[in-house]
C-alpha cells in the first residue's frame, strides 16, 4: 500500500479506454488512492488540492502496465533455443528444462528471475503456465505474491505423451491443481488467481481433460491451453484423440471451451471452427513472436476481430524471444501486415493492454488508468523527439528500445525500478 494520503504521478499519460478508444493527456497527474486504486487522472492544478505528494515524472510517459497474456515461467532461461517447429523443440529443449523444475532451488532461483524480467519491461500482469511440479508452482506463487506482480498461474497439466520426469498421473495433477487453487486462488485480493492448465490436446488423455473442465467450472476458474499453433501438432492430435473432428473440437468436447478459456495461438483453424470458437465466448491469446521463431505460421487477427472474439497479446516465452510485449506488439504488427490483417497501432496497444487483461479475464482490474481501477502502470523515459499522441503511440508500441521502462507499479506499489 503507497500510504496514508493519496500521491499522484505527473506525465503524459496514454491509456486506453473502457469503451475501447484511446486517450492521451500531454500533461497530467495520475492520482493514486491509498488503497492502490486511481482515483483520478487530473491537470496539474487541480491535482495539488488532492495530493500532498507529487511525484515529478515529467518528460516521462505513463501507460496502463503490459499485461502478457501467455508465457511459459520454467522457459525463463531457454529464451533463443532454436531447435525446429514446435513438436521437436518441445522434445529437445523445452521438456528437458522443464524437468529441471523437480529441483527446488532451481525453481525459486528461476521464479525469482522470471518475475523480474516481466516487471522490468513494465509487465504487470502475467498469464503464467509452471512446469508439471506442483512444487514448482508453490514456488512461482510464492515468488509472484512477493514481488507485487499481478498473475493468472497455475500448473501443467500432462499425463501422456511426454517423458516420465514430467508426467503427472491425472488423479495427481488434478489433486494438486485443487490444493493450489484453494491456497492461491484470490490470494491477496484477487491479486492471484489459479488456473486450470491442460498443457495440449496430445499430451492430456481425455479423462485428465474432463478433470480439469470440471474442476475450472467447480471453482470458477480460466481455462488455458494451446490450439492449432502447427500443421503437425495437429495431425498427431487427432491421432491421439481419434474420436474428435478437428483440434477446436477435442476441447470442446470434453467441455474445456467457454466464456473463461483463454486458447494461445489459433493460427491455422478453419473459418467453421473460428464460428465455434466465437459462438462460446472462448479468448484468444496471440502469439506472434513465438509463432514466426517456430516458423508455425500467422495467426489472422481478421478473423478474430470479424467475429468480435476477445484477443490479448502473449510473448509465449520461450518460443517468444523476449520479456517485452512491446516487442510482441511489433511482432503482432508483422504479421497482421502479412494476413492482411489491418491492425494499427493504437489496437495493438489496446491488446497488449485491455485486450489482454479481458483475455485473463481481469477486466475490473488491469488495462487501462481510470477511476476505481487498480493503479497498474508503467513509466517510460520518452524522447525528446517522440511528442505528441503520435510519439507517445511510438513509444508505447515499437520503441522499447529508445524509450526504457523506468518504473513499474502495482495497485500503486512501486514492483520495479530502473538503477
Ligand atoms: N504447445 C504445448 N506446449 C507448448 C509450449 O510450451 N510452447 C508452445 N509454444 N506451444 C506449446
Ligand atoms: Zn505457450
Amino acid at each position: 500500500m503507497p500510504g496514508a494520503h493519496p500521491v499522484g504521478y505527473r506525465g503524459a499519460v496514454l491509456t486506453p479506454t473502457s469503451s475501447g478508444g484511446l486517450v492521451y493527456h500531454d500533461d497530467a497527474v495520475l492520482i493514486v488512492s491509498p488503497e492502490g486504486t486511481i482515483s483520478g487522472l487530473a491537470p496539474l492544478a487541480e491535482a495539488r488540492g488532492a495530493c500532498p505528494l507529487i511525484h515529478d515524472l515529467s518528460g516521462s510517459l505513463l501507460v496502463p502496465g503490459f499485461v502478457d497474456a501467455h508465457l511459459h515461467f520454467p522457459q525463463s532461461r531457454v529464451i533463443g533455443s532454436a531447435s525446429g517447429p514446435l513438436l521437436t523443440w518441445l522434445e529437445r529443449v523445452v521438456f528437458p528444462e522443464e524437468a529441471r523444475f523437480r529441483d527446488e532451488p532451481y525453481a525459486r532461483t528461476v521464479a525469482a528471475e522470471f518475475t523480474e524480467a516481466c516487471a522490468a519491461r513494465g509487465t504487470t500482469t502475467v498469464g503464467a503456465y509452471s512446469s508439471s511440479s506442483p512444487r514448482a508452482t508453490e514456488v512461482l506463487f510464492e515468488a509472484l505474491h512477493e514481488s507485487g506482480l499481478r498473475a493468472v498461474a497455475g500448473l501443467v497439466l500432462m499425463d501422456q505423451a511426454c517423458p516420465e520426469p514430467i508426467r503427472l498421473p491425472a488423479a495427481e495433477a488434478l489433486a494438486a491443481c485443487r490444493e493450489l487453487a484453494l491456497r492461491w486462488h484470490g490470494a491477496d485480493g484477487g491479486r492471484l488467481q489459479v488456473a486450470v492448465i491442460p498443457r495440449f490436446a496430445i499430451s492430456c488423455s481425455r479423462g485428465l481433460m474432463e478433470g480439469a473442465a470440471a474442476l475450472a467450472a467447480e471453482h470458477g476458474l480460466t481455462i488455458m491451453t494451446h490450439v492449432s499453433e502447427n500443421p503437425r501438432e495437429e495431425a498427431e492430435t487427432l491421432h491421439v484423440h481419434p474420436w474428435a473432428h478437428d483440434y477446436l473440437d477435442v476441447y470442446e468436447q470434453v467441455g474445456l471451451v467457454g466464456e473463461h478459456t483463454l486458447l494461445a495461438h489459433a493460427i491455422h483453424l478453419a473459418p467453421a471452427a473460428w464460428d465455434r470458437l466465437a459462438a462460446r465466448g472462448a479468448k484468444i491469446a496471440h502469439c506472434p513472436d513465438s509463432n514466426f521463431f517456430l516458423g508455425s505460421g500467422a495467426m489472422r487477427l481478421a478473423e478474430a476481430r470479424a467475429r468480435g472474439v476477445t484477443v490479448g497479446l502473449g510473448t509465449d516465452v520461450a518460443a517468444g524471444r523476449s520479456f517485452d510485449v512491446r516487442r510482441t506488439i511489433a511482432h503482432a504488427y508483422d504479421a497482421s501486415l502479412l494476413t492482411e490483417s489491418g491492425a494499427t497501432p493504437a489496437e495493438l496497444f489496446l491488446l497488449a493492454t485491455l485486450g489482454a487483461a479481458r483475455a485473463l479475464g481481469l477486466p475490473d482490474h488491469a488495462g487501462y488508468l481510470e477511476p476505481s481501477k487498480d493503479a497498474d502502470f508503467a513509466v517510460l523515459a520518452r524522447p525528446v523527439h517522440a511528442a505528441g499522441e503520435e510519439g507517445a503511440l511510438r513509444v508505447a508500441t515499437f520503441a522499447a528500445d529508445l524509450a526504457p521502462v523506468t518504473r513499474t507499479y502495482v495497485r500503486g506499489r512501486l514492483v520495479w525500478s530502473r538503477r
